[in-house]
């Protein structure tokens, strides 16, 4: 697929990763895809825009935005968040594979478009006309940002991406798979803001897990900049790999991770592999490749595979089987077995305890 030029000058995107008052992994575009800046003296960076995240009952992170409809000057819908797209769409009226959520009815002054739009992520699907669209996005102190002409996919279609509480996705993914950069809000903003080389944003994420937290707090996206104070330390920057026409996974771009670890009982298995992985809040599965699946599974005693559901594959574990899963983001990107132990400055590590029944 050839992206046309134009898209790439305006895709310096950033995006941050936080842990809350953790470390921090930022991925961004290669050199060659940045803005370069007309002006001598940079621009002052953007204020950070707090923007709540609700989940919904699949644990999905969602925001609240709310948009002109036929009946409403303004109703708020919730919309989950993708960084593998960087189209948004909404659940139609009538559609019926829209999965019960509350649906968008399209005013009467607006134009749909002819063509359809059809874009997957992963194995979920949307497809439908097109509309332009006024949108405001809530922020945490009662205010909205708001912005004008967003391209919107009206589902009449969909599989698996909506569901009875998510009318939505807003897209921040780069929209490299379609070279259409131009249909995002960060390319209204930067459009908007001609001396800015890049937009940025952070993903201050609470775990859908955390029992601790019966609160529907699923954290805080850092709209137009990340907030510093959420997180200490080094930010480890990982190059973002754009999706290209021998990729088999629907997904705008991909991070390579350099290494994961299992750890547990009588188990201890490490690859340095330079794994590519989506990394997207729409998707809370840590999902492996088979071969790598198949060789945790097979070094946990009891454990055995289920039947495939669709394109994944379910392994059973015995119920005491406590495992760490360490996932390392950072250089050196690949490491042998006579390689010293790196300095943690120049790594991004997640740790997660899994307990499995
Ligand atoms: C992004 O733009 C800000 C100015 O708004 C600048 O301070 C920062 O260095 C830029 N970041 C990158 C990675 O280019
Ligand atoms: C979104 O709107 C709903 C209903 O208006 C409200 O209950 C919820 O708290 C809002 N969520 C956020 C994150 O603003
Ligand atoms: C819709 O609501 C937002 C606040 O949620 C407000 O900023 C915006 O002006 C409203 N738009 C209209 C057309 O009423
Ligand atoms: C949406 O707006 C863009 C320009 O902002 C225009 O090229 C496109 O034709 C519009 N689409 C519709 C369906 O109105
Ligand atoms: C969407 O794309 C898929 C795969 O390319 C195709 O099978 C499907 O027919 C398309 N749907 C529409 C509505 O264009
Ligand atoms: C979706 O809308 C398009 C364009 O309006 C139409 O061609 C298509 O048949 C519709 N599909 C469904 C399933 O309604
Ligand atoms: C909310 O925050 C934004 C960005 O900091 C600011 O522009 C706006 O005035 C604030 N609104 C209120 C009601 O405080
Ligand atoms: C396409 O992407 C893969 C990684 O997904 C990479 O290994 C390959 O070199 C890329 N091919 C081209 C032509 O850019
Ligand atoms: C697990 O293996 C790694 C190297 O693969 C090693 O550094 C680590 O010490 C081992 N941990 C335990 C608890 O044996």
């Amino acid at each position: 697929m050839l992206i046309p030029l134009s898209s790439l000058l305006l895709s310096s995107l950033c995006l941050c990763l936080l842990i809350p008052q953790h470390e921090a992994v930022a991925f961004e575009f290669p050199p060659a895809f940045k803005r370069a800046s007309s002006e001598s003296s940079t621009p002052q960076p953007p204020v950070t825009l707090f923007v709540p995240l609700n989940f919904d009952s699949n644990g999905r992170y969602t925001v609240n935005i709310s948009l002109p409809t036929s009946s409403s000057q303004n109703q708020s819908f919730a919309f989950a968040l993708s960084t593998s797209t960087g189209y948004t769409s909404v659940a139609g009226q009538g559609c019926s594979s829209c999965g019960g959520s509350p649906t968008y009815s399209v005013p009467s002054s607006i134009e749909m478009g002819t063509s359809v739009q059809n874009v997957s992520v992963l194995d979920s699907g949307v497809a439908g006309p097109v509309m332009n669209q006024t949108c405001n996005l809530h922020l945490q102190n009662g205010s909205s940002w708001s912005w004008t002409d967003q391209s919107f996919i009206v589902a009449n279609q969909s599989n698996s991406i909506f569901s009875s509480d998510i009318s939505g996705v807003l897209g921040i993914g780069t929209n490299s798979r379609e070279g259409s950069f131009n249909e995002t809000p960060m390319a209204f903003w930067l459009a908007n803001n001609p001396t800015q080389t890049n937009f940025s944003y952070g993903l201050a994420l609470n775990s859908p897990n955390d029992a601790s937290s019966s609160s529907n707090d699923a954290g805080v996206l850092h709209w137009l900049a990340p907030d510093e104070n959420s997180y200490e330390g080094d930010i480890t920057w990982k190059t973002l790999i754009a999706s290209n026409s021998s990729s088999t996974v629907n997904a705008d771009s991909f991070v390579e991770m350099d290494s994961w670890n299992f750890q547990g009982d009588n188990v201890n298995i490490s690859a340095y592999t330079g794994l590519l992985t989506v990394v997207d809040p729409l998707f809370n599965d840590l999902v492996f490749p088979q071969n790598e699946a198949r060789t945790i599974y097979g070094a946990i005693p009891g454990s055995s595979r289920q039947d495939a559901i669709s394109a994944t594959t379910v392994y059973t574990l015995p119920c005491d089987t406590q495992l760490q899963l360490t996932l390392t983001f950072g250089r050196p990107s690949r490491m042998g077995p006579d390689i010293q132990p790196i300095s943690d400055i120049s790594r991004f590590q997640l740790k997660q305890l899994l307990r499995l029944c």
